[in-house]
């Protein structure tokens, strides 16, 4: 009989890591929702890459393949991370709906700038869980994840900056 899906990992602790047990899952069901994110606002980027118009539309159709290609590279780092802390990650599009907290578009047109203002905030709001995440790091000592969030979140702070200067934001 098929059992209901929890959105806590579940945990492998015959994993030999020194983190504790808590510490392992705690981190891990900070970061699975961090690695649907990372494909929500993936496929959102290429959307927007897809049906951009306009007549910037080299420049912006360029810069958010750039930026897709940023965020499907950290898709993998983080799902692996969640598995050597011993636990399990991300298993269907279904699974991704359930833990994204980023808003899908599907509108049929949408402005460019309008665009670039919603991948802005994404990206922020994106950074700010990141942050988020490293804090419940910092209290288990985890300094391996600790280590790849912050290079991520300065990623990300870097595509709120393109954006925004994109968008004519000094
Ligand atoms: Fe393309």
């Amino acid at each position: 009989m098929p059992t209901m899906q929890t959105e806590k990992a579940p945990m492998n602790l015959a994993m030999p890591n020194d983190l504790n047990e808590r510490g392992r899952q705690e981190i891990s069901d900070c970061l699975n929702p961090l690695v649907a994110d990372a494909f929500a606002l993936y496929v959102k980027t290429k959307n927007f890459h897809w049906h951009m118009s306009g007549s910037h539309f080299r420049d912006y159709h360029l810069l958010l393949d750039e930026q897709a290609d940023q965020i499907f590279a950290m898709i993998d780092v983080l799902a692996e991370r969640v598995r050597k802390l011993g636990g399990t990650t991300i298993r269907s599009i279904g699974h991704i709906s359930r833990l994204q907290s980023i808003q899908d578009d599907d509108e049929v047109f949408l402005e460019p700038e309008k665009m670039l203002q919603h991948l802005m905030e994404d990206n922020r709001n994106y950074a700010s869980h990141m942050r988020a995440a490293h804090q419940v790091c910092e209290k288990y000592n985890d300094v391996a994840t600790n280590s790849i969030l912050e290079t991520f979140i300065d990623e990300a702070e870097r595509r709120v900056w393109f954006l925004f200067s994109t968008l004519g934001g000094h």
